[in-house]
C-alpha cells in the first residue's frame, strides 16, 4: 500500500496539473474525496481513497508519464537553458525527471514526446532502431526529381558515412512573389515531406543544403507511429490524468527484456496508448484538449495491459 500524501501532491503527481493549478481546482470545489468535496489541499489521501476531479476518477501517480507536445518555434528542446525558453515550460506538470525525447531545433515546430520513461526514449532514439521521423518543410529553392533520387541514395553531409536512404516527396513547387524574395532569394520554393531513419544534428537542414537548397520552415509530423494530431495546437501538451500502472516487465530486472525484444513501434504504441487511451470525457476541460475520436479509437486498439483507466 502506498503511503498517504497531500491531496494537491496526489493530483499533481497523477498529471492532473501543476501544484498551483490543482490547488485552484480544489479551491473551486472541483475535487471530491470519497464523495465529499475537498476543501483543503493539505488533506492526506492514499490510493485507497476515491479522488475525483470534474467527475473523473484520478489514480495515484503512474510509474511513467507521456506528453505529446506540439512544439512551437522559439523553444529549445532541453530541460534547462540559461538563455532560452525550454519546451519543459509548456508541460503542465511539476513531476521530476521529465525530459524531451530527442531534439528539435529552436526554430523547428511539431511533434515532441516528453516523458520520464528512459527505456522508451532509448527505443525511439537509439541509432540502431531506425525509427522513422517524418518532417514537413518549405525550402528556398526548387526541389527536383534528381534530389528525390539523391536523398534515396544517401547524401554526404560531412559525417563519417553518408546518410541512410531517405524518402523525399515533393508536395508542390512555386515561383515566389517579388515581395518574398528576401525569404526566398532563389525565386523558387518547394513544399516537401521527408522521412529519415536517423537523427543526426540538423539532419534535414544539412541534407537539403547538400542538394543546394535551404530549409526555411521545418515541422516534425511523426515519429514512428506517433503522429502530430491535427487538432493539437502549437504549445499544447495534453496531460493524461488517470493513466497509471506498470508496463509488464518494466521493473529493473526485466528492463533488458523490454528494450531488447520490443520493436520501436511497439514502444511508441505504448506512448500513444498512454497519451490517447483516455475517453474524451475523461479529459478535464481545463486542458483545452479536444480529443480526436478516431485517434482515440486507434489508440485503444493498441493500448497495452499496462494501462489501467
Ligand atoms: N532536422 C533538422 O535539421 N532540424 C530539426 O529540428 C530536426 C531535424
Amino acid at each position: 500500500m502506498k503511503k498517504a500524501v497531500r491531496l494537491d501532491k496526489f493530483l499533481a503527481d497523477a498529471g492532473a496539473g501543476t501544484r498551483s493549478e490543482v490547488k485552484k481546482f480544489i479551491q473551486k470545489g472541483k475535487v471530491q474525496v470519497n464523495g465529499v468535496p475537498a476543501k483543503k489541499s493539505e488533506i492526506k489521501v492514499s490510493e485507497e481513497d476515491e479522488v475525483v476531479l470534474d467527475g473523473n476518477r484520478i489514480s495515484q501517480a503512474p510509474e511513467f508519464v507521456y506528453y505529446l507536445l506540439h512544439k512551437p518555434a522559439g523553444y529549445v528542446s532541453a530541460t534547462e537553458d540559461k538563455r532560452d525558453k525550454t519546451v519543459m515550460e509548456l508541460v503542465a506538470s511539476d513531476r521530476k525527471g521529465l525530459f524531451p525525447v530527442g531534439r528539435l531545433d529552436k526554430d523547428t515546430e511539431g511533434l515532441l514526446l516528453i516523458t520520464d520513461d528512459g527505456a522508451l526514449a532509448h527505443e525511439l532514439l537509439s541509432p540502431k532502431k531506425h525509427v522513422d521521423k517524418t518532417y514537413y518543410a518549405v525550402t528556398d529553392g526548387c526541389m527536383t526529381k534528381e534530389d528525390v533520387q539523391r536523398f534515396a541514395d544517401g547524401l554526404e553531409i560531412g559525417e563519417k558515412n553518408p546518410t541512410m536512404p531517405a524518402k523525399l516527396e515533393i508536395l508542390s513547387t512555386r515561383k515566389v512573389e517579388e515581395t518574398e524574395l528576401e525569404q526566398y532569394p532563389s525565386g523558387w520554393s518547394s513544399e516537401i515531406q521527408l522521412t529519415i531513419k536517423e537523427g543526426k544534428f540538423h539532419q534535414v537542414k544539412r541534407m537539403t543544403e547538400a542538394v543546394g537548397k535551404k530549409v526555411v520552415y521545418l515541422k516534425r509530423i511523426s515519429m514512428g507511429v506517433l503522429t502530430l494530431p491535427d487538432d493539437l495546437k502549437k504549445g499544447e501538451c495534453p496531460a493524461q490524468p488517470g493513466v497509471h500502472g506498470k508496463p509488464p516487465g518494466r521493473g529493473s530486472r526485466k528492463c533488458k527484456e523490454f528494450s531488447g525484444r520490443r520493436s520501436p513501434e511497439k514502444a511508441v504504441e505504448k506512448a500513444i496508448a498512454a497519451t490517447y487511451a483516455l475517453r474524451p470525457e475523461d479529459v478535464p476541460s481545463e486542458r483545452g484538449f479536444r480529443a480526436n475520436r478516431q485517434r482515440l479509437q486507434n489508440a485503444k486498439r493498441c493500448s497495452g495491459p499496462f494501462l489501467v483507466l
